[in-house]
């Protein structure tokens, strides 16, 4: 079987037929040129009068790289000879040479086939998406205050990242400092719901309360916590946490920018519904899922595999894992249809 039916790793070339983020959509400045890396890739981000477009970091004439670039009249203007771009990617201008000869058409760029403002995110899709953009109810919802952590890079697989995130298993064993229990060990039954390209589970499980999981020290309170996963291929999760008792809820959006085979930058956004819109109340919402965080990164930075494998004999699987396993196959088809 070849490599690439059985590992699916950052720079898996059916990735590219899927939508990724590749920053906050604070740092695509108005005519300010963002390198960005996707995939192995380098891509030069560029947004004038509020529209985006994605080149590649390369410029056809020399190689150049074009973030290195600006924006001039409405193009984006090589820094090396001056040649000229519009946001379509053509080339509009070559001043070595007299405007009455031809531009060559290899002088045009071969764009990213979309890019677009989402979830406060830049999201790039080099070819054709197969599946649309991840939804989040609560981003636009004002009872729910928006808290987004600072970009965080992991030394990781995007893929198990987003498998770490949908894992129901591991709460009692990597997660004690913070919400986990050992009451928690066994997973309860739960239903697979499946759709053509999602899967969503909602399962109800022990943990410590939500105002006792940060620096719990011995005493903590167990609560039944109420969760929904989704998982939106190829890496996106979401997680809607109904502490009921507590009368809050905390939504995860997990949404992940495979940078390259070892490296993926993590956009985790909590929204929650209890606390004040402050920037104080907003940093220590999102100190929690800090702590969390660090303790899943830990984790897998010491894997020796950034990949998750495609084909089931490479891993055990047991019903509590039922959830993960569903995630492999939607990844699975995703790769099969794009292979086509
Ligand atoms: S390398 Fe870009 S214009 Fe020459
Ligand atoms: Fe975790």
């Amino acid at each position: 079987m070849e490599k690439e039916t059985v590992w699916l790793d950052n720079e898996h070339p059916a990735l590219r037929n899927c939508w990724h983020p590749v920053a906050r959509s604070e740092e695509a400045k108005e005519g300010v040129p963002l390198q960005v890396e996707l995939l192995g890739e380098f891509w030069c981000v560029v947004r004038i009068n509020g529209e985006l477009a994605a080149f590649p970091d390369t410029c056809p004439h020399r190689l150049a790289s074009l973030s290195a670039g600006s924006v001039v009249d409405g193009t984006l203007q090589c820094g090396y000879h001056g040649y000229r771009y519009a946001m379509d990617g053509t080339c509009v201008r070559i001043p070595a040479q007299s405007p009455s000869l031809p531009i060559p058409p290899r002088a045009n760029c071969q764009m990213a086939v979309d890019i677009q403002d989402h979830l406060g995110l830049v999201w790039l899709a080099p070819e054709p998406p197969l599946v649309g953009l991840p939804e989040v109810p609560e981003h636009n919802d004002p009872n729910f205050v928006n808290c987004p952590l600072e970009p965080w890079e992991w030394n990781a697989g995007a893929a198990q990242m987003a498998d770490n995130f949908l894992d129901l298993a591991h709460f009692p064993f990597l997660h004690l400092e913070t919400f986990g229990v050992t009451d928690d060990e066994q997973v309860a039954d739960y239903e697979v719901e499946r759709s053509e390209h999602s899967v969503r589970v909602q399962y109800s499980h022990t943990t410590k309360a939500l105002s006792d999981s940060m620096g719990v020290d011995g005493e903590f309170t167990s609560i039944e916590r109420n969760d929904l996963f989704v998982f939106t291929p190829p890496h996106h999760v979401y997680i809607y946490i109904d502490y009921a008792d507590e009368g809050a809820v905390l939504a995860i959006s997990f949404a992940h920018q495979p940078v390259n085979a070892s490296t993926t930058r993590l956009f985790c956004t909590n929204y929650r519904n209890d606390i004040e819109d402050t920037a104080d109340a907003r940093i220590e919402a999102t100190k929690f899922q800090l702590a969390v965080g660090a303790e899943d990164k830990a984790l897998l930075e010491r894997c020796h595999v950034k990949a998750i494998p495609l084909d089931q004999r490479y891993e055990v699987h047991t019903k509590a894992d039922r959830l993960t396993l569903e995630m492999r196959r939607i990844l699975i088809d995703v790769v099969q249809t794009v292979s086509k």
